[in-house]
């Protein structure tokens, strides 16, 4: 296969726990570290989603996979999971805190619920997911890495999309402090921002104020299109994660319009 020699060398073996795998990014992701022999965790709410991920991982090349539903939201289910995690499995090498929803509407179209929704999952399931699978890491004492899905959008004012960018600025602060408090225990923190890639996230960004199926569902088709036409296939994302935990790097652009943007060029 075509699986950098480097990052067979790095993470043949490891324990790779990525959330938001039964789709996309996390998906591509998760295949991403199975070709490179690592031992892959494929976490999502949505089960079955989840367990076809863990079941293909193991068809490329990981040496155990498994699929575990939970969302990344609920505290409990998160500590659960930890649990079970370091029991069966072991203590994470490499956690990927991806999972996340979109949401278009301006400020005083996006209802109080519908912020709540997306601060829970984009930034609460990440400050979950650090601090639970970050204290196992801490506790072993033998260093490990942090990827945090943020996003091109964390860096550009829109009318269309203030919550989920505020989302994803909040991601990205938190893992540069994260990354500060970390750096003397080996463990590395990196924030990936990419600006439109080709997945499903279209598929189950809410439209704010809209409450009508057929409109949402027309608004969805449009947004796919749009996302289709720029055509940037996750498994670019998936090779930008690896190569930051390779490098341990801060923060990642990926995509051309990303890259674009000033304060990550
Ligand atoms: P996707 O919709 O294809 O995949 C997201 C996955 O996360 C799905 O499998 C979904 O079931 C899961 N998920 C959602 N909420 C969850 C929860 N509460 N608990 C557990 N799992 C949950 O979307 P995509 O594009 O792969 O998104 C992955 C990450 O990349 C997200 O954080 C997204 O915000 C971010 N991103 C996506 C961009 C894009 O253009 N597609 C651009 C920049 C960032």
């Amino acid at each position: 296969s075509g699986v950098k020699p480097e990052y067979a060398e790095r993470f043949g073996g490891q324990l790779v726990l990525v959330t938001g795998a039964a789709s996309g990014i996390g998906r591509a992701t998760a295949f991403a570290f199975a070709e490179a022999g690592a031992r892959v965790v494929a976490v999502d709410r949505d089960a079955e989603g989840a367990g076809r991920t863990a079941e293909m991982a193991r068809l490329i090349g990981a040496p155990e996979a498994w699929g575990e539903t939970v969302d990344v939201s609920d505290e409990q289910a998160m500590e659960k999971l930890a649990s079970k995690v370091a029991s069966e499995y072991g203590v994470v090498d490499v956690l990927v805190n991806n999972a996340g929803i979109g949401l278009t509407g301006s400020f005083f179209e996006t209802t109080s619920e519908e912020w709540k929704r997306v601060l829970d999952v984009n930034l609460w399931g990440v400050i979950h997911g650090s601090r639970i699978f970050g204290a196992q890491m801490t506790a072993r004492g033998q260093g490990g890495h942090i990827v945090n899905t943020s996003s091109a959008a964390a860096f550009q004012p829109s009318r269309a999309l203030p919550a989920y960018s505020t989302s994803k600025a909040a991601v990205l602060m938190l893992s540069e402090c994260l990354r500060a408090e970390l750096a003397d225990q080996g463990i590395g923190v990196s924030a990936i921002c990419p600006g439109i890639v080709n997945t499903n996230i279209t598929a189950t960004t809410r439209f704010a104020g809209v409450t009508d199926a057929a409109e949402e569902n027309r608004r969805q088709k449009k947004a796919s299109r749009l996302y289709g036409l720029r055509n940037y296939p996750p498994e670019k994302v998936a090779d930008a994660i690896l190569g930051a935990v390779l490098h341990d790097r801060a923060v990642v652009p990926v995509t051309p319009e990303a890259r674009g943007i000033h304060a990550l060029s």
